[in-house]
């Protein structure tokens, strides 16, 4: 490909995630997408196939029995001469957190919110970890079809709770069995409602202005308030500017419903324009350019594989910049090893691309047998150079593994480090004893370990609930105050499976009150791999 082609294919790329609350839609709005897209292709589904179906790991009965999805699937299609690879996140009301090193992997993210529930609990978390890169967003109000909340509230929630000003692109006219369309605050149109278009892509019913006969006749008695209602909107919101959208300042909020297939075609219309094509991306010496001809990606996820026989894994590398080719040698950072990568899984589902190659934006799926960890940097130039801001979150769940078997210790071990590296779980070891403990986001992370636990490794174990709030990677400003630290709070001091110091507090007190006492101590609620 010339540096021509490379450059103008990944303008095309859009990458991104949708993120929401459990039940606000994230589901039905994917599949809208897709069907907008014309393509579907899953990660699940191009591993299945080259697996056989017979080969379905038992774990994945974990997930259909639990009828979850553990995993995050790529899906790529494109629409309208842009590439877009959606990375979908878990949609089970436990989350992981795969969910937020996903969002380390994107350019922006789509914010699904319940027209009639507002800003939730997740929807709060998952909007700390977008600001750690300012990622932008761009928010759809979902389920407008029922009775929703006042439109006004709802913005005026989600600049309060979010922190984050709301610019309104159309607004409804309308809720419930009295939605008749959106207005377009911008383009002074009118899209009209059609109720049953939910499975098929509806008709584009246009209407010219809010003054024109036909918005009368549609509006009827209504017409004077919305009127009203519109005028109030345009003086009382701010208005859209890109550059603010793209520092993560400012959402463009859209409102419609994606059960009813009304409001996505706007949606996506404006995705596709506003939202930014890949980012250089920070390692810890330089920015790199997506359009460096080189390669160069990192790992945000490992999945174990299908077949637990082979305890091969796909571990997802999101490529940085360049373009990947079969056959393809690169640096692995960690390791200064050079690695070939001769078979990589690809996400294209569209038949409009050009090129089987992959490039800066896309992410591609490499078969590992437990060479490759979450955070692992990867380089054609051979540069050492780590990509950043791939975290470890405090967990706020904890456990105590304990073994039936005290001569299982070494499979135990070896499985929780596997696990650990796949990112599935995290794993400490408090000093002051010889216990094992496991921290997660979710606990969902809980019942998987224990499962493959006992499935791949043959370990049977009880995990039981231990009275920790909080875990904080540590970072001393020099020795004495590390030796005096270790000599105080022993107690909550433990090593984590990358053997950095962490602590482990056990309530919020505690933590305030050590933060208070060593105010030279670095408390990390993050740690970089
Ligand atoms: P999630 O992935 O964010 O968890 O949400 P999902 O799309 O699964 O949607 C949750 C529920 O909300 C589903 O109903 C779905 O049909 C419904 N829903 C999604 N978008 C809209 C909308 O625009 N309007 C209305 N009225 N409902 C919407 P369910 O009963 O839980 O599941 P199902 O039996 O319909 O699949």
């Amino acid at each position: 490909m010339t540096d021509i082609d490379l450059a103008r294919e990944i303008e095309r790329r859009r990458t991104f995630a949708i993120i929401s609350h459990p039940d606000a839609g994230k589901t039905t709005l994917t599949e809208k997408l897709l069907l907008y897209g014309n393509a579907i292709q899953v990660a699940g589904a191009v591993k299945a196939k080259r697996t056989g179906r017979g080969a379905t790991a038992d774990w994945m009965a974990l997930e259909q029995q639990r009828g979850i999805s553990v995993s995050t699937a790529v899906m790529q299609f494109p629409y309208r001469g842009r590439v877009l690879n959606l990375l979908d996140t878990p949609g089970h009301e436990d989350f992981s957190e795969d969910t937020y090193r996903t969002l380390s992997a994107v350019d922006s993210a789509l914010l699904v919110i319940d027209g009639a529930r507002g800003v939730e609990e997740r929807t709060i978390k998952l909007m700390e970890v977008c600001r750690l890169r300012d990622t932008p967003i761009l928010t759809f109000i979902n389920k407008m079809d029922r009775e929703t909340r006042d439109p006004i509230e709802l913005l005026d929630e989600i600049e309060r709770v979010l922190q984050i000003r709301c610019a309104p692109i159309n607004w409804p006219l309308g809720s419930g069995r009295g939605l008749l369309g959106l207005y377009d605050l911008h383009g002074d149109r009118i899209h009209r409602y059609q109720r049953g278009s939910g499975s098929r892509i509806p008709e584009d019913l246009r209407l010219s202005g809010l003054e024109s006969a036909a918005a009368r006749e549609l509006l009827a008695d209504r017409h004077a308030d919305v009127l009203e209602e519109v005028e109030l909107v345009r003086g009382a919101t701010h208005a859209f500017d890109l550059d603010d959208y793209l520092a993560g300042r400012l959402t463009p909020v859209f409102f419609g419903t994606a059960l009813g297939n009304f409001g996505v075609r706007e949606l996506l219309d404006q995705f596709v324009q506003w939202a930014p094509a890949p980012q250089p991306r920070a390692t810890d010496e330089r920015d790199v350019q997506p359009h460096e001809p080189h390669f160069s990606g990192f790992v945000f996820k490992i999945q174990a594989n299908m077949d637990p026989r082979h305890r091969d894994r796909l571990a997802f590398l999101r490529i940085c910049s360049g373009t990947y080719r079969k056959g393809l040698r690169v640096r692995q950072g960690r390791t200064g090893k050079e690695v070939k990568i001769a078979e990589a899984v690809t996400f294209m589902a569209g038949q409009r691309t050009a090129t089987d190659a992959a490039v800066a934006g896309d992410i591609i799926g490499l078969h590992s047998h437990g060479a490759m960890q979450i955070g692992d940097s990867f380089s054609e130039r051979g540069e050492a150079a780590r990509f950043v801001g791939i975290p470890n979150f405090a967990p706020e769940l904890f456990r105590r593994v304990s073994l039936r078997d005290p001569l299982q210790m070494k499979a135990l071990r070896k499985g929780l480090q596997q696990l650990a590296e796949e990112g599935s779980v995290q794993v400490f070891f408090p000093v002051k004893n010889n216990d094992i403990l496991l921290g997660a986001i979710g606990m969902l992370q809980f019942e998987v370990v224990a499962f493959r636990l006992q499935d791949e490794y043959r370990v049977a174990a009880a995990y039981e609930p231990v009275d920790i709030y909080s875990a904080r990677w540590l970072d001393f400003p020099d020795a004495p105050t590390e030796a005096e630290f270790r000599r105080k709070a022993s107690a909550g001091l433990a090593i984590d499976g990358a053997s950095h110091p962490t602590y482990l507090a056990s309530s919020r007190v505690n933590l305030a009150l050590l933060e208070e006492r060593f105010p030279t101590v670095a408390f990390r609620a993050t740690r970089e791999h």
